[in-house]
């Protein structure tokens, strides 16, 4: 393993060394928020915040860490958020981290504006190097709605037939949020996207969303959505428990609790403080998936006492791709394995569904 790599002992350490390895520009993309960061910094101290109960003397000599999302197998219940343009932290973008995530037997989204395209990101990672007995975990595609409905039903045959297991459609970013880094470095955002036909030269990230992105998709275009597929819908960007029943309501299979890493509104509510009524709200209806801030082993553990199926990380991975490609995320994968697994004993409990919500006070 790269020199490097070894010296990364927690996930956090891959932040500092993709910032001396890519362009200023690329960097504070991936690592900043909106406005003045509220968010992005309460993401983390919202799970600082929170105190795990252990229980001792109990047999911890075998810990199962695998779970089920949306009928798929996994073994870890950490999976990589989408994230957009991933050749901004390295030219194997998203190829190296699906491969990874399968390495890890681990989930996978991946990203409308991804640098690869649906069908090449599909062929990435055959499963031959999967846990033992876990085979290829699941791969889903994440849909931001294209002014243009047609390009979006293309986007969605597409990623049915190349097997990808359900449609995670974003609803967090009618308008691109306001990056100060992004428009302190100018950043030009590129236009050579993996899934569908450049739209000319560089622009700022706010134009290209707005040339996109439709600003009016609202409750009744779910079941447009819901229409184009046979495959589950996971809704994403949701904080709130009226919202979080709307999607339910609306046949939502999962509700995925996220405020996009503090990327969109700043001072929006930290994920891991609407946990508790987001899952009170879906009543065991659906799935209830989160991210935005998970940093660490026992963030996993604590989302998933409080009624989280699985968790998302989207920066620490870029970073990790960043530095050492799919060798770096498969470095990031493996220290959080070996975290959750710690985290788990030290709890006294044996698998994840064994966790429950009397193990996590405020
Ligand atoms: C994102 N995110 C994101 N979300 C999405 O639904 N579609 C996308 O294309 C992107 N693009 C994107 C790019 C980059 C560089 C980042 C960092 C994030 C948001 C992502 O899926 C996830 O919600 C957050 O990253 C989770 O927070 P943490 O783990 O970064 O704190
Ligand atoms: C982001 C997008 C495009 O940069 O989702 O957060």
């Amino acid at each position: 393993m790269d020199d490097r790599l070894t010296r990364v002992l927690q996930l956090s350490d891959f932040e500092g060394l993709a910032e001396a390895t890519l362009e200023r520009s690329s960097f504070d993309y991936i690592a900043g928020g909106a406005g003045e960061e509220i968010t992005l910094r309460d993401n983390i101290a919202a799970f600082q915040r929170r105190r795990l109960c252990p229980r001792v003397l109990v047999d911890v000599s075998k810990i199962d860490l695998s779970t089920e999302m949306l009928g798929g197998r996994v073994a870890l219940p950490v999976g990589v958020a989408p994230m957009a343009f991933q050749h901004l932290a390295h030219p194997d973008a998203e190829l190296a981290m699906a491969r990874a995530s399968v390495a890890a037997g681990a989930a996978f989204c991946l990203s409308t504006l991804s640098s690869f395209s649906i069908e090449e990101v599909a062929e990435a990672g055959d499963g031959t190097d999967a846990p033992h007995g876990f085979g290829r975990p699941p791969r889903w595609f994440q849909l931001y709605v294209h002014r243009d409905r047609g390009v979006s039903a293309e986007l969605v045959a597409r990623a049915e037939a190349a097997g990808y297991s359900a449609i995670t459609v974003t609803v967090d970013l009618p308008v691109a949020g306001y990056r100060m880094r992004d428009l302190r470095n100018d950043l030009a955002y590129p236009q050579r996207f993996g899934n569908f036909p450049s739209t000319g030269s560089e622009r700022p990230l706010i134009e290209t969303i707005a040339g996109m992105n439709d600003r009016s998709l609202a409750w009744r275009d779910v079941a447009w959505l819901r229409g184009l597929t046979k495959l589950p819908i996971v809704i994403k960007g949701v904080v709130t428990a009226d919202d979080a029943a709307r999607a339910v309501a609306h046949g939502a299979a999962g509700v995925w609790v996220s405020n996009h890493g503090g990327r969109q509104l700043d001072r929006s509510l930290a994920t891991i403080d609407v946990l508790d009524e987001v899952v009170q709200a879906v009543a065991g209806r659906a799935e209830v998936y989160l991210d935005s801030g998970v940093r660490r082993g026992v963030d996993v553990v604590t989302a998933l006492a409080m009624g989280a199926r699985a968790v998302f990380i989207g920066k620490a991975f870029d970073f990790a791709l960043a530095v050492g490609g799919e060798a770096g995320v498969r470095r990031a994968f493996a220290l959080l394995t070996a975290e959750v697994e710690s985290t788990m004993a030290l709890m006294g409990v044996t698998s994840v569904s064994r966790l429950t919500r009397r193990m996590v006070v405020p």
